[in-house]
């Protein structure tokens, strides 16, 4: 089946929060992550059938629910977990929430490293944990970025409690193998840390022949000691409506999670489940050739930044974000320089690494040939 990634709906008459930033300006959005594509068609039939039904009552979890993204797990990852694990969650942003406060106590330390996703560094700090961070640093060829081992080692206190790890990895595109899960299991064993993985970009492995790898697969001890936070809602454009999920195979732990949810954290929306289930069901086709699409748009962002001075990036091995380093052009503001130019991109600050940009490839090509157009326009200005 052919599905179109190559024209796409105007999106401002929805209040898309992505296109609404640089409303009445001929700025191209690039920052916020959402795709420019209309979902997988099995998805919107599996909406229109619901809301054709017209009653849109409290909604529990389908009973078909939990085994679909169990088998889909299986199927995709070859991870068994069983559908008990799992504790549905209206985002996955609540879920860094939740297990901030869950999972650490007030005394006890939250732990990442930078440059990562905003709602790590600020999750911790809404539930008042203190949080660590170590720099991630650029391999000895300078192609991509690594886990210093030994500054992981050193940040590490008794109080430390609560590793939060981003796989793949947002905003540097990496993909850890098994050998670097490993020596984090390693690293987390030893100093006896809960881990929370966030996974949310796992259906977006552009390098082909590989496969994602759930951290909690990697052997019991690493399940039982993991809270995996998934949604299908990066991999198939859903985050309007509103349904991740955790998986934890520690009974008391996700006692921990839903106590800490109980009265605050709103159930999921029933819509949000019907897209769901469509999605780990039928969305398979579709979702292979959005992959093969993010790969070709990845490789005119990686040849395109290339080719300009000033401007460094590193090869996308998941996610459909590449990140720049423009330290090197010495702009005051480098998010102001290129949305004068017509391209809104990140702030790499908002992820701990200032002069740096997050660039969303995730839009038809030609809107993708125009911007790096303009970008090339604002490195030479
Ligand atoms: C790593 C990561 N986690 C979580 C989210 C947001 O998830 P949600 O919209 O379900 O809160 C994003 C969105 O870009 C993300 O990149």
């Amino acid at each position: 089946m052919n599905f179109d990634f190559d024209t796409f709906p105007d999106r401002r008459p929805t209040s898309s929060t992505k296109w609404n930033r640089h409303a009445g300006r001929d700025v191209i959005p690039m920052w916020v992550a959402d795709m420019d594509f209309r979902c997988a068609p099995a998805i919107v039939d599996a909406l229109r059938r619901r809301v054709e039904h017209g009653i849109f009552g409290y909604t529990d979890p389908p009973a078909e629910l939990a085994p679909a993204v169990c088998e889909a797990l299986v199927r995709d990852y070859g991870w068994t977990a069983d559908p008990e694990w799992i504790v549905w969650l209206p985002s996955l942003v609540v879920g860094l929430n939740v297990v901030s406060r869950a999972l650490a106590d007030a005394d006890e330390e939250v732990l990442t490293a930078l440059p990562i996703y905003p709602p790590f560094l600020s999750a911790p700090r809404n539930a008042q944990r203190l949080l660590r961070t170590v720099d991630l640093v650029q391999s000895a060829d300078g192609r991509r970025w690594e886990w210093d081992w030994d500054a992981l080692e050193r940040a590490v206190t008794p109080r430390t409690r609560l590793l939060l790890l981003c796989h793949p990895h947002n905003p540097t595109g990496r993909a850890w193998t098994r050998d670097e899960l490993e020596r984090l299991a390693g690293f987390a064993n030893r100093h006896g840390l809960l881990v929370a993985s966030d996974e949310i970009h796992c259906g977006l492995l552009l390098e082909p022949g590989r496969t994602h790898v759930p951290f909690a697969s990697l052997d019991a001890d690493v399940t039982a000691r993991t809270v995996t936070l998934m949604s299908a809602s990066k991999t198939f454009n859903l985050p309007t409506l509103g349904c991740a999920f955790a998986i934890a195979s520690d009974a008391a732990m996700r006692t921990r999670i839903r106590r800490a949810m109980a009265g605050i954290v709103h159930h999921v929306g029933g819509l949000g489940y019907t897209a769901t289930l469509a999605a780990y069901r039928e969305g398979q086709s579709w979702q292979r050739a959005l992959v093969e699409y993010l790969r070709g748009n990845r490789d005119l962002v990686e040849a395109g930044i290339a080719a300009l001075p000033g401007l460094k990036t590193w090869h996308v091995e998941a996610t459909y974000l590449a990140w720049i380093d423009a330290r090197e052009l010495e702009l005051p503001d480098p998010v102001a320089h290129f949305e004068a130019a017509g391209v809104g991109l990140y702030d790499g600050a908002q992820f701990g690494a200032p002069g740096f940009l997050r660039l969303n490839f995730a839009c038809p090509r030609p809107l993708l040939r125009e911007a790096l157009a303009r970008i090339r326009t604002a490195v030479h200005r």
